[in-house]
């Protein structure tokens, strides 16, 4: 049976739901690499950083049109473990806006309800980000609106490797029998414990590469790429992901009961 929580969810999305998209078939979980930011300025004429700023406010679109819509969960790419390759200069503004956006809009989020997490290491975060990310994880925690995950400084195969050894130091201590490590005990190891697989992942800027992003947790999700760059990503855009998303036949590896030899038909 539903909790009162989960129908009221659903009651919600159904009167949400915009136009043309099925509010029964609204994905629970839906996860974003956002990309392109750099390529938007360039095309405008403006340094790079205008771009990540662009970005921000795709981003705080993007999570209110996910709240309205009734999706459970939003988890974005801001900061791969790959990212601190970039210029120096780049990296710093992009941990100051980090800090800024969160101090800045905590108040907005703990009016609109969201449970914000940082996922990845975030110990390699400057100190100031870390403490931000702490007192908005603290204040937001009881929230009952959309789960908004930050991937910051995450890296999916370190997330495995890090799972692993945990599981590992777990079974020395003789807290648990290796025999017993099973997928739900491996996924409850990692940052997203708890939180239900993305069902749709949305790539902009028309490149095709999962790019070391939630490897374990994409298994089954249906992909979205769109040429869209991330400043420009909009409801249309969103929209229009969905409705792609609603258009897949999700078999999770079996067979479609009406394409299936072995259907019953008595
Ligand atoms: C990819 O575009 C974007 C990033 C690496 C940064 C994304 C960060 C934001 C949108 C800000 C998020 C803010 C908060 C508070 C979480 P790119 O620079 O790789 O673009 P390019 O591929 O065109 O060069």
């Amino acid at each position: 049976m539903n909790s009162p929580s989960v129908s009221s969810k659903r009651n919600d999305r159904v009167n949400a739901c915009p136009t043309g998209l099925n509010p029964r078939r609204m994905p629970d979980h839906i996860a974003v690499i956002m990309d392109g930011n750099g390529r938007w300025a360039k095309a405008k004429g403006l340094p790079r950083i205008m771009g990540h700023r662009a970005g921000v406010e795709a981003l705080k679109r993007t999570l209110r049109l996910c709240n309205d819509w009734g999706i459970g969960t939003l988890t974005v790419y801001a900061f791969s473990t790959e990212n601190w390759g970039r210029p120096g200069d780049e990296v710093n503004f992009l941990m100051a806006l980090f800090e800024r956006v969160l101090q800045k809009e905590l108040d907005s989020l703990q009016q609109e309800q969201v449970r914000i997490k940082f996922l990845g290491d975030l110990d390699l975060l400057p100190p100031g980000l870390q403490q931000s990310i702490g007192e908005a994880t603290e204040l937001t925690s009881a929230n009952k609106g959309i789960h908004f995950n930050v991937c910051t400084n995450y890296g999916g195969r370190r997330e495995l490797v890090v799972a692993a050894q945990r599981l590992a130091a777990r079974s020395l201590k003789g807290e648990l029998d290796p025999a017993l490590i099973d997928e739900n005990v491996f996924s409850g190891e990692l940052f997203t414990a708890g939180e239900v697989d993305p069902d749709l992942l949305i790539r902009t800027s028309g490149e095709r590469r999962i790019s070391n992003f939630l490897l374990w947790q994409l298994a089954y999700s249906e992909i979205h790429i769109t040429d869209v760059l991330w400043p420009d990503f909009d409801a249309t855009a969103l929209r229009e992901a969905i409705s792609d998303y609603q258009s897949r036949s999700r078999r999770f590896g079996a067979l479609d009961p009406i394409d299936s030899d072995y259907s019953d038909n008595s």
